[in-house]
């Protein structure tokens, strides 16, 4: 995006495609679940065009050749729970061997501030290339708490995916950590006074695991 470089907005017809299905109200818990993994796969792909590769010699039937790997376990996976979760096979189908870290975050309802309640990250994390990933980014709050977390542990490259973005959260996470790349499939209107994104949704959490 012009006014934040380190976002990116994707504008691709399987994504758009997909994330109109999601939105729809009638569209139930399964394949919301299934929607979710197959667009965060989809970003996966996209995001990790910078992610560093190793030389390894490898023989063809033909001949030796050096060729470019990931690194085994250089790349760990974090979602912010409990919707984050859902993003995690997404991921794990690019890079299976990823360790996975977890932050529980939740919303105070009233005055929308996330509260954090859990943290377990893989030893090792610190030198590691990071996927946070969330599918909402509404205030932003959750999402730059978690930031922190990371930092403050000694992470240096993250990188942050969500499915739907409101602007208000795009502010808040390029104000705060203006370092970290932030990768959305779509960036939605505004937020409601009940912190929800418009269109957006609903709540990805309850969607996903068929609360409420
Ligand atoms: C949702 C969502 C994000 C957060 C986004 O989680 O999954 O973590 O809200 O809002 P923010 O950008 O305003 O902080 P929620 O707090 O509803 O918890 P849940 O995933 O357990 O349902
Ligand atoms: N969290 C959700 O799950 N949905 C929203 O619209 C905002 C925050």
């Amino acid at each position: 995006m012009q006014e934040y470089p380190n976002v990116f907005v994707f504008d691709h017809p399987l994504i758009k495609h997909k994330v109109s299905i999601l939105r729809d109200k009638n569209t139930g818990m399964k394949e919301f679940r299934e929607l979710i993994e197959e667009i965060t796969t989809v970003m996966t792909y996209e995001s990790m065009r910078d992610v560093e590769l190793e030389p390894v010699e490898v023989e063809t039937p033909l001949e030796k050749t050096v060729q470019y790997r990931v690194p085994e376990e250089s790349v760990a996976i974090v979602p912010i729970l409990r919707a984050g979760l859902g993003m995690v096979n997404g991921v794990h189908r690019v890079f299976p061997t990823a360790r996975v870290g977890h932050i529980g975050m939740y919303r105070n309802e009233e005055t929308l501030e996330p509260q954090e309640y859990y943290c377990k990250l893989p030893e090792g994390i610190e030198e590691k290339t990071v996927f946070l990933v969330d599918p909402m980014l509404a205030t932003g709050g959750s999402a730059a708490d978690a930031l922190d977390v990371l930092k403050k542990r000694g992470c240096k490259k993250i990188k942050f995916m969500a499915i739907i973005a409101a602007p208000q959260g795009i502010k808040t996470l390029s104000e705060r950590h203006p370092d970290v790349p932030v990768y959305v499939s779509t960036l939605d209107r505004e937020l409601n006074e009940q912190g929800y994104i418009l269109p957006g949704l609903g709540d990805a959490g309850d969607r996903l695991y068929g609360t409420k």
